[in-house]
């Protein structure tokens, strides 16, 4: 079968591999029909990730249909179409039945990381019955490529940790697939103000049609200062961090209000200074999280009611044999306006 495999910093391949087998009772093989690429794609590719190693078959998200399954499978069989979640869990563990399904000790972010993942025609899902989600009938199932990482990520680790309220003032920091996530998911709490920051204007543009407040371009490097104008001084009460870097994370220790609550999604690869000589006494809350995916079941009841739309997040398709082309227009996102780019197997 094709797949793309990432063969160290900077270096990848679209390369022929053996079709994967089952490998537990609990596994199931599924045919790939449509995946995507994600921002911590290009972390792994960075060197960002060291869990990842060369030889590994990327991708943590896609939806397919279940071309077989072990013989302790019991939600699933052959036919099955399914939605992947970027997390695989076994629902039993300690960290599973505190439904921090990110840390399950026998799964996690596994795929595309630490096992063979999504950009491929097949993968192999362990914990089959816990880590996959049927596809309601009727379902768009490119939108539904978005439950498998973003839309749980913005709202988990964005919306939900940062205790977003009714009439709240909120700035996310990053306009990426993941910061528009975290803004679409937001207006389900109806907070006064999103203002989203960025470096690039289309992505700004974006965020206004999602319903962002205001936009701060912040190459200019006088965000803090929008920001503080924009909120008659006293900052936001949610300030989410949706890049990686540490710039950044500063911007939303300089933008937090007393009382508020730094949200971190971003992957970060480098050291980030906290500022406790200026936080110390501002009672606010810092928040990290890997998504549990926990909210999907949620999430899809949402997509099927309308109430979220995110394929306007799809800018662009491209067939797996040309998915090098698609990482190339995803990691230039300023010239090409990419957000998310679906990959057809
Ligand atoms: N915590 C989790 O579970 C989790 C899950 C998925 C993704 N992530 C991470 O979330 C982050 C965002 O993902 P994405 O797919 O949206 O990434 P992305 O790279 O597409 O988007 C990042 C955005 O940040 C903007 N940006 C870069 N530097 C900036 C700066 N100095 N100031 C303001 N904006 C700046 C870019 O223009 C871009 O629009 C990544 O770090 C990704 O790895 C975390
Ligand atoms: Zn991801
Ligand atoms: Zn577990």
């Amino acid at each position: 079968m094709k797949a793309l495999v990432y063969l160290g910093p900077a270096n990848k391949a679209l390369q022929e591999r053996p079709k994967p087998e089952i490998a537990a009772p609990t596994d199931a093989i599924v045919r790939i029909t449509k995946t995507t690429i994600c921002g911590t794609d290009l972390h792994i590719l960075k060197g960002d990730v060291p869990t990842c190693q060369p030889g590994r078959i990327l991708g943590h998200e896609g939806v397919g249909v279940v071309d077989a399954v072990g013989s302790a499978v019991t939600a699933f069989k052959p036919g099955s179409r399914v939605l992947i979640s970027c997390i695989s869990a076994c629902g039993k563990c300690l960290y599973c039945r505190k439904l921090m399904y990110s840390h399950c000790t026998t799964g996690g972010w596994i795929l595309g990381n630490k096992i063979d993942g999504t950009q491929a025609e097949f993968v192999r899902i362990p914990h089959a019955d816990t880590s996959l989600y049927p596809i309601p009938d009727g379902a768009d199932e490119e939108a539904l490529v978005m439950l498998s990482d973003i839309l749980p990520t913005g709202f988990e680790c964005g919306v939900l940790n940062g205790r977003i309220q009714p009439g709240s003032r909120v700035a996310i920091v990053g306009a990426g697939p993941i910061g528009l996530a975290a803004l679409l998911t937001a207006r389900l709490y109806s907070p006064a103000e999103i203002i989203l920051i960025d470096l690039d204007d289309n992505r700004l543009d974006v965020a206004k049609r999602f319903g962002a407040t205001a936009t701060v371009n912040s190459a200019d490097g006088n965000a803090m200062d929008a920001v503080m104008k924009m909120t008659g001084g006293l900052g936001v009460d949610t300030a989410i961090e949706a890049v990686g870097i540490p710039a950044t994370f500063e911007l939303c220790q300089q933008i937090i209000a007393p009382g508020g609550t730094i949200a971190n999604i971003g992957v970060h690869g480098t050291k980030v200074d906290l500022h406790l000589e200026s936080l110390w006494d501002r009672n606010i809350t810092i928040t990290t999280r890997l998504v549990d995916t926990v909210s999907t079941p949620m999430l899809l009841d949402i997509m099927r009611s309308r109430r979220i739309d995110p394929t306007p997040l799809i800018t662009h398709r491209f067939k797996l044999d040309r998915i090098l082309d698609a990482y190339d227009v995803f990691a230039h996102a300023a010239r090409t306006q990419a957000l998310k780019v679906i990959v057809e197997a």
